[in-house]
């Protein structure tokens, strides 16, 4: 099936200052951004994928972080970091693969108790909204519950004001403005409740002043 995107090209000014000239519209990174064939989707262990991948799978999280969490993984050598740190962790970690080209990744690792803490999942944005970031939670929910966890955790920052949480002081009654909590669209707050995920929490002033993180769980 091929799956032809409407949405605009991706133009964000911050992140074109960190990539190098021609990486975006570079044909040999994205093979045709505006039309995917989602049936040549493959996911594969991180651990299998090669210096070269690696090296796209950082260069498209850098991209993809920027609109939604600017500051999480501003430069290609923090998202290498990333990509390390899930390397290093006991647990599971996937890259999915579009026409052999990296789309995308995931990782999760055992916290405590029966608890798993799903982190990062990142998805190219020319290949967004096409079933690649859903397939990757399905395999890592897979593989949880084959380890037999109990509960998927995942945690989603507003510091772009997203929600109407951003720059509020939480504290006074932080489950009262969960309870009325508004969520732009395109924010990964509804892909996650899309998934089954429901919003279990959220941690006042987490990363920076009046930027929290909404905490989101599902059983496997
Ligand atoms: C969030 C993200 C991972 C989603 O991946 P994706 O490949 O675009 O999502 P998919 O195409 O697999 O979507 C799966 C389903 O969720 C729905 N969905 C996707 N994003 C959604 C959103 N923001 N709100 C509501 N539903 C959404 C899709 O419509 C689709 O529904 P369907 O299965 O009924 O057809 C991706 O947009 C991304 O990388 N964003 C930037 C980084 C980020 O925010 N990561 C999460 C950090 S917590």
């Amino acid at each position: 099936m091929t799956v032809r995107s409407n949405r605009p090209a991706f133009t964000h000014p911050l992140v074109h200052r960190r990539l190098p000239d021609g990486w975006w519209t570079s044909p040999d990174v994205v093979p045709d951004a505006m039309a995917v064939n989602t049936a040549s989707l493959h996911l594969a262990d991180l651990a299998e994928a090669d210096d070269s991948a690696l090296s796209r799978l950082a260069q498209l999280s850098v991209l993809a972080a920027a609109p939604h969490a600017p500051d999480w993984i501003p430069r290609v050598a923090d998202a290498h970091e990333e990509l390390r740190e899930a390397l290093d962790r006991s647990g599971v970690s996937k890259a999915a693969y579009i026409g052999g080209q990296a789309a995308g990744w995931i990782a999760a690792h055992p916290q405590y108790g029966d608890v798993w803490e799903l982190h990062p999942l990142l998805v190219a944005v020319p290949f967004q909204g096409r079933g690649v970031g859903g397939a990757l939670v399905r395999a890592v929910e897979d593989h949880v519950r084959s380890q037999g966890g109990g509960v998927i955790v995942v945690g989603t920052s507003d510091s772009v004001g997203a929600t109407n949480l951003f720059k509020t002081d939480l504290f006074s009654d932080p489950l009262g403005a969960l309870a009325s909590m508004t969520v732009q669209p395109g924010h990964a707050i509804g892909f996650w409740q899309h998934a089954g995920y429901a919003v279990v929490g959220v941690t006042p002033d987490a990363e920076g002043p009046g930027v929290p993180t909404i905490h989101l769980a599902k059983k496997p």
